[in-house]
């Protein structure tokens, strides 16, 4: 019994260690091109000025994009960053600054690279990429399938937490969040996309969802310009992270085997008590 309960102040004291890697800053995809600058090429140069200015923006702004030729007008590096739109400048700012220096770490003298965290987004490249649509499924991301009677309505609720975000007037921000029933969803366009490219992606990345998640109760997509996610609440908590589900799904067993094992505790007091009764 001791044993038990000794797991059971354990997968307590785990869990919120648990919750503390749902981070904003939490490295969620990384991509390189296979091709590499000469050191100390003026194209480098030109990489590493925008770099600098991209991350001096990030100061002021959830969203920049800008090109680089100050040290040669034949190679210039055309890059860009989007934050989540309603995160606030000093978040987006340590965002990218993190994305910057896993960038660096992840892509050593590539001639291109992009790096997703999970509240920011950042690229450059030797081709100009932006102002273009993008809708190519980059990494994705399924929750556990629904099972019982939650199945049922599920994938209603989905559809129409889905719906919502496409449906967005042609107005609509690079930021769109919707829900329904137990079903919530959100969409970050980059901000080089028209609200109608914009719509056109996220259209796009809900089509890709249900093609490559099709039952789960939560999922995350990115395509090449926009992201979408969507969880269920109360089945799929932590959307965002890397958490080991294994470890959350053994803590919630030995929690369900301390909850047994204390009711057995009980009963068999109760039955020593009126056994003591009797006598
Ligand atoms: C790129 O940035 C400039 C300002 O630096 C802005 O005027 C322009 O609209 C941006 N282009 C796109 C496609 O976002």
């Amino acid at each position: 019994m001791l044993k038990l309960f000794l797991l059971f102040f354990l997968s307590l004291s785990l869990l919120p260690f648990i919750s503390c890697s749902d981070d904003y800053e939490s490295f969620v995809y990384a991509g390189c091109s296979e091709t590499k600058y000469t050191p100390g090429s003026p194209y480098q140069l030109n990489v590493e000025s925008l770099l600098t200015s991209l991350s001096k923006a990030a100061e002021s702004s959830t969203y920049a994009n800008d090109t680089s030729s100050t040290a040669s007008s034949a190679d210039p590096a055309y890059g860009l960053f989007q934050c989540r739109a309603d995160l606030p400048i000093s978040d987006c700012d340590s965002c990218i600054r993190s994305a910057l220096s896993q960038l660096s770490a992840l892509c050593p003298a590539a001639t291109g690279g992009g790096v997703q965290l999970r509240s920011c987004f950042l690229r450059y490249d030797k081709e100009s990429f932006i102002g273009k649509p993008d809708n190519t499924l980059l990494y994705k991301r399924c929750g556990g399938a629904a099972a019982g009677g939650y199945a049922s309505n599920i994938f209603g609720m989905r559809d129409a937490a889905l719906g919502s975000l496409t449906t967005a007037p042609p107005t609509g921000g690079s930021y769109r969040v919707g829900g329904a029933g137990y079903v919530q969803a959100m969409a970050q366009c980059v901000g080089d996309l028209s609200p109608q490219e914009c719509s056109d992606c996220v259209e796009s990345a809900v089509a890709q969802v249900k093609a490559a998640c099709g039952f789960a109760v939560g999922a995350d997509v990115y395509l090449g310009k926009c992201y979408l996610q969507y969880w269920s609440n109360g089945a799929y908590p932590s959307r965002h992270d890397h958490v080991d589900e294994t470890g959350k799904t053994l803590a919630i067993i030995i929690g369900i085997l301390a909850a047994v094992a204390l009711i057995l505790v009980f009963l068999s007091f109760i039955r020593r008590a009126g056994s003591r009764g009797k006598y």
